[in-house]
């Protein structure tokens, strides 16, 4: 952690940095971006010889939690991941390539979309295997939520992953109990637009 994460966290601890201090503080989704590859080894796979899902979940979390880190300046803990499927295998030797950024940033939450893309390098194919959204949690050296900066998003690609992040989260409290229904007025919204 550098010296001026440990500022930003120790502060918002003491109380020295407040909503309107951390809401001057913005920044880019591009501030988050991590890319991490990894090249497959027979201990990353199962018995087929294909990529473990358990080990590829791992460094989804590794890569989102570095991204999160990055945003809020602060320790961050995975609070829930989004459905991720496997729909193609991916053999030993590919190499895996991972790319988190933060989409947007709530009060001590952020969500972190990660897309995961396998390549065949001898035989020049490479396609996209996965993608999930991951919701972080900045805390303090005991474990208590801390508020995040905002973010600013700045391409097409950032503004459509920021705009539909409010709804996702309603969806997953929905999900997590946190959140009534009918108080999901983001979600509500697209069902009254179809109707
Ligand atoms: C995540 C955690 C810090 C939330 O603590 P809490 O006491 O529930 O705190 P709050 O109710 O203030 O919620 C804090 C934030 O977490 C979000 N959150 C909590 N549970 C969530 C879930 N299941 N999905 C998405 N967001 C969630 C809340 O919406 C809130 O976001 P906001 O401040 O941006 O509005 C706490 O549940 C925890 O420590 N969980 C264990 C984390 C862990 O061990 N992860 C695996 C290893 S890193």
């Amino acid at each position: 952690m550098t010296i001026s994460a440990l500022f930003l966290c120790w502060a918002s601890l003491a109380g020295q940095v407040n909503n309107n201090t951390m809401d001057n503080k913005l920044k880019s989704a591009a501030n988050s971006l991590v890319v991490k590859s990894e090249i497959l080894m027979p201990n990353d796979t199962n018995p087929f010889g294909n990529l473990m899902g358990g080990r590829l979940m791992y460094w989804m979390d590794i890569a989102a939690a570095i991204s999160a880190q990055r945003h809020s300046n602060c320790l961050t803990v995975t609070a829930s991941v989004d459905n991720i499927s496997f729909n193609h295998p991916i053999e030993t030797g590919s190499v895996i390539t991972l790319t988190a950024r933060v989409t947007r940033a709530f009060n001590t939450s952020m969500e972190v979309y990660i897309e995961v893309t396998a390549e065949n390098i001898p035989s020049g194919t490479k396609f996209k295997s996965n993608s999930a959204f991951f919701t972080f949690v900045a805390v303090d050296q005991s474990g208590r939520p801390l508020p995040v900066p905002a973010l600013v998003p700045e391409t097409d690609f950032e503004k459509e992953l920021f705009a539909g992040a409010l709804r996702r989260r309603q969806l997953r409290l929905i999900l997590a109990g946190r959140l009534q229904p009918h108080d999901a007025n983001e979600l509500k919204a697209i069902f009254d637009q179809k109707l």
